[in-house]
């Protein structure tokens, strides 16, 4: 474990170890924003792969609404918004929340909490662009299946779905987590819904990490009808 994970672990484990998959990450922010503890994914750039499928597929926001998944501070938020997408942005952290609004005062994403595992019902189908980056694979294994199709039900009838997660390697021991990477078949399962895979890639790490990461595309067919 590095110096940098040591604080979500150690909230992790607590939270984990008392059947809460998900407190550990407002205790994580909250003691963030105190300067007692450090968000070990924090970026001062948006996701790299997100970035680079954006630079190869060019899409067009045209004011057209985009959901980001888990938006911890905002750095992915802020470039979708910056592609033209009218912008959401969610994560179950509070914390999080008013993190990410004071650090981009003049932002036009709206930041909000809310519960990937209990979305607002109005999310299904209304989102043209659903970006999600490593929050799946933050949750336990068990709460998989509810999380990606949750995920995937968010796009509207002709909209893109992209995901970012790391992928388990065939060596990997099942359950060291978290994170808890996923295999090909789980990054499947955002599809779950009626997308499609448009494209499922295993991109390798930067050095001198080892290992890959999926970058998934997926599209609803326009007319296609959620239940
Ligand atoms: C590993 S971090 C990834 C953050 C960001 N998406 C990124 O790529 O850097 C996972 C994020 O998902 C959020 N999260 C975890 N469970 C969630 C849930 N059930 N609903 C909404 N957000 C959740 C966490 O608070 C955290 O900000």
């Amino acid at each position: 474990m590095s110096e940098r994970e040591a604080d979500a672990n150690r909230l992790a484990s607590a939270a984990l170890g008392a059947g809460d998959a998900t407190g550990w990450f407002e205790q994580l922010y909250a003691e963030a924003r105190q300067g007692r503890a450090v968000v070990p994914w924090e970026r001062d750039a948006p996701q790299r792969l997100l970035v680079r499928w954006a630079d190869a597929r060019s899409p067009v926001g045209a004011g057209r609404p985009a959901l980001v998944v888990g938006c911890g501070h905002g750095m992915d938020a802020e470039f979708v918004a910056s592609l033209g997408f009218d912008t959401t942005a969610f994560d179950i952290s509070e914390s999080a929340v008013r993190t990410a609004r004071e650090r981009f005062p003049e932002s036009s994403v709206h930041y909000r909490a809310a519960d990937l595992l209990d979305p607002p019902a109005a999310w299904t189908g209304a989102f043209a662009l659903v970006v999600e980056s490593l929050t799946v694979q933050s949750l336990p294994r068990q709460l998989r299946a509810h999380a990606s199709s949750n995920v995937g039900r968010f796009i509207a009838p002709g909209g893109t779905l992209v995901v970012v997660a790391s992928a388990l390697a065939s060596s990997d021991s099942p359950d060291p987590g978290p994170p808890w990477p996923l295999t090909r078949g789980e990054v499947e399962a955002f599809a779950a819904d009626g997308g499609e895979p448009v494209a499922i890639e295993a991109v390798p790490r930067e050095a001198p990490k080892t290992g890959h990461v999926w970058v998934a595309e997926f599209h609803r067919p326009s007319g296609s009808r959620l239940r």
